[in-house]
């Protein structure tokens, strides 16, 4: 049985990497295609060299485009490759537009698809992964859910229910196998934020999204919570390059401070500021995060990743595919109103956060479980 694992952006790495281990363990073929949607070093190598991964068996080389060209573009590719290596099966993962372009791919040339991380729904079509979602779902084979929102937003669309599995989050098993490693990093010792064994208070920063960066006033408008919620706590933020390339595009990056390298932080003045940095890899980012007196994000693997941690997320949009992350995890959505955003961060400063659970399934045992269902379903 030959089985092609996608993967084309930073989330997708950490996705596949329990993927991969257990179709190692059991010994079965699988190659790994790189779509190359993410293609800096430190949002695709990084990422292989952090998370063990070997590296990608085939590269597509897609890079950046609009939504069509670089959908049209891994569809082409990634149909030669399907040609040449005519797969039993093509495993998805997520929600990028790497996903939705190799399972169409896969599914015209009558290639089974299993989409990992399944049946998710912001209900927001104005989003791209909301239409990458639905799309991807209902051309797959195998849907793998992390919740039970999932499994109801596909029964709902029509989906059968002999194709949903519902086995828990990938990107958590991954948490889970790398979190002692991520705490030996020395990223909060460099950042200065430890001193003589002593943790700051900080909070830290991810933010990419076309509806919060690609509007100025937008994006001047977080900023400017930002930079208020600085003068209580630094604020750390490792940028993605669209939003770096944003900030300087509106002559807005004189909101932040950039530091080149980690340690000029203490060269650059007072701690009371937004610290833009380049993109930092998984053990760097888990660290840092983990340690967090509250994070906020527009980002979706982190409002899950906090809920696992325990860690405070504020998520600056106005919905979330991931209801079990606020219902049962630390999540908050408060959307992208500049006083929403500082009085939450504020509240949660000042009172913390009450109880939470761990969402069902998410132990660290999701990959193993999709194997199991897969080899099962396949093999016989
Ligand atoms: C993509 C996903 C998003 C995911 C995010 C994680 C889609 C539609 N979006 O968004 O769901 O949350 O990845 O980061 O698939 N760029 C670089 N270097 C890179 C990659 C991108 O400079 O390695 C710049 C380019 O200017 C590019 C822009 O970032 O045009 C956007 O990249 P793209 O892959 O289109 O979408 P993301 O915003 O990264």
């Amino acid at each position: 049985m030959k089985i092609v694992l996608v993967a084309g952006a930073r989330p997708n790495f950490v996705k596949i990497t329990p993927l991969w281990s257990e179709l190692q363990k059991r010994g079965l073929d699988c190659a790994i295609v790189h779509t190359g949607q993410h293609y800096d070093d430190k949002m695709s190598k990084t990422f292989f060299k952090d998370l063990q991964l070997p590296e990608p068996d085939i590269h597509l080389g897609v890079g950046s485009g609009s939504h069509a060209e670089q959908t049209g573009k891994i569809m082409i590719e990634f149909e030669k490759v399907c040609f040449r290596l005519k797969p039993d099966l093509v495993i998805v993962v997520g929600d990028v537009n790497s996903t939705a372009a190799s399972a169409l791919a896969a599914a015209k040339l009558c290639i089974p698809v299993a989409h990992v991380e399944a049946g998710l729904r912001s209900f927001d079509r104005s989003m791209p992964e909301e239409i990458n979602r639905i799309l991807t779902d209902h051309i797959s084979d195998y849907l793998f859910t992390t919740c039970e929102d999932a499994n109801k937003n596909l029964r709902q669309e029509g989906i059968p229910a002999s194709k949903i599995f519902f086995v828990g989050n990938v990107m958590i098993d991954t948490l889970k196998q790398f979190f002692k490693l991520a705490e030996k990093s020395n990223i909060l010792d460099e950042l200065r934020l430890k001193k003589d064994g002593k943790l700051s208070k900080y909070a830290v920063l991810t933010l990419h999204r076309p509806s919060n960066v690609d509007q100025e006033e937008v994006l001047k408008g977080i900023f400017s919570a930002l930079k208020r919620l600085s003068k209580r706590i630094p604020v750390i933020f490792p940028a993605h390059p669209r939003t770096l390339e944003r900030l300087k595009s509106f002559a807005l990056d004189s909101m932040v401070t950039y530091v080149e390298k980690l340690s000029d932080r203490d060269l650059k003045g007072s701690e009371k500021n937004v610290w833009m940095m380049s993109p930092l890899g998984y053990i760097e980012f888990l660290n840092l995060m983990s340690h967090a007196s509250l994070v906020l994000t527009d980002s979706g693997g982190i409002q899950e990743e906090t809920t696992i941690l325990g860690i405070p997320c504020l998520t600056l949009r106005d919905n979330t595919e991931r209801p079990v992350t606020v219902r049962d995890g630390t999540n908050m959505i408060v959307g992208n109103n500049p006083e929403r955003i500082l009085s939450a961060s504020f509240d949660i400063l000042e009172n913390g956060l009450n109880g939470k659970r761990i969402p069902k399934f998410w132990d660290g045992k999701a990959a193993d479980r999709i194997v199991e269902v897969l080899t099962a379903k396949l093999v016989t």
